[in-house]
């Protein structure tokens, strides 16, 4: 298994990934979630890497990825696009975990070829209504005002499904440092990009490739009726329900997550 580190350059600023698992191996490109970065996904990264060559990028302005906005999901979807081309990636298969499933939505409808599989995880498919706008203009606010920690601080007790601090403190911890890494201007540009998304409806009943829908049993944030949603609007959707996780499945129980997308993807 070969690990590499890297950065893109591109004229839009750097967009930082890391590389695990065989060259030759399909590939597959994990994409984080809000106000997180691809460390999110470390653990699904190194067990899905003894089957897949697995890119783990950290989105633009986020994590190691240096690029001023603003940012849109479909800017956003560029990003992966440009690294895919340059890895000589033609096709490929994709997850995203929350706002990662949305860039993925907005990588479907500009790019519609380059997938070969998609897995939403913990993740939506409407576009904000009137109040979920008005909290993201909060959330962007909070973030430029008062900085990561006051965000970590209001999303983290929604993430996590409802007993992980006591089962596990340490996945908590992780979870608040990838937060307090994140710069507040990138977290408010992302929130806004968030409010300003589209519903992803339309494209559902006529994907061009299959659909895996992923949710943790205890999701607060992205429920389980939602992921059944998405799942029903498709055609022959996949559908892993994680027990004992919340909003963070990837973080919080990576075996079950990897075991799911390895499951979909060996189909
Ligand atoms: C995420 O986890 O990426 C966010 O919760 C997504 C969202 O707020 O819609």
């Amino acid at each position: 298994m070969i690990y590499a580190m890297a950065e893109l350059h591109t004229t839009a600023g750097t967009i930082h990934y890391t590389e695990a698992g065989g060259a030759g191996a399909p590939a597959v490109i994990l994409v984080h979630g809000f106000p997180l970065d691809g460390r999110v996904w470390g653990d699904v990264a190194a067990m899905l890497a003894t089957r897949f060559r697995v890119v783990v990028p950290d989105l633009p302005g986020f994590g190691q990825s240096l690029q001023e906005g603003p940012y849109t999901m479909a800017t956003m979807a560029g990003s992966l696009v440009a690294l895919a081309d340059h890895l000589k990636l033609d096709r490929f298969a994709a997850a995203g975990l929350s706002m990662g499933g949305y860039v993925l939505q907005a990588l479907v409808r500009s790019h519609p070829n380059r997938l070969s599989a998609l897995s939403l995880v913990d993740t939506r498919a409407n576009a904000d209504d009137e109040k979920g706008r008005a909290g993201r203009d909060a959330m962007a606010k909070l973030a430029r005002e008062t900085g990561p920690a006051a965000v970590a601080e209001k999303m983290m007790p929604n993430m996590l499904h409802t007993a992980a601090y006591e089962a596990d403190p340490a996945v908590a911890d992780r979870l608040r440092d990838m937060i307090l890494d994140q710069p507040a201007e990138t977290l408010a540009l992302a929130s806004e990009a968030m409010r300003d998304r589209p519903a992803f409806f339309d494209l559902l009943p006529t994907l061009p490739c299959p659909l895996q829908v992923i949710v943790g049993d205890d999701d607060r944030i992205a429920p389980l009726d939602v992921a059944k949603d998405i799942a029903a609007k498709a055609k022959n959707a996949r559908l892993d329900v994680i027990k004992k996780a919340g909003h963070m499945a990837p973080l919080e129980r990576p075996e079950a997550v990897a075991e799911a997308i390895e499951a979909f993807l060996s189909k």
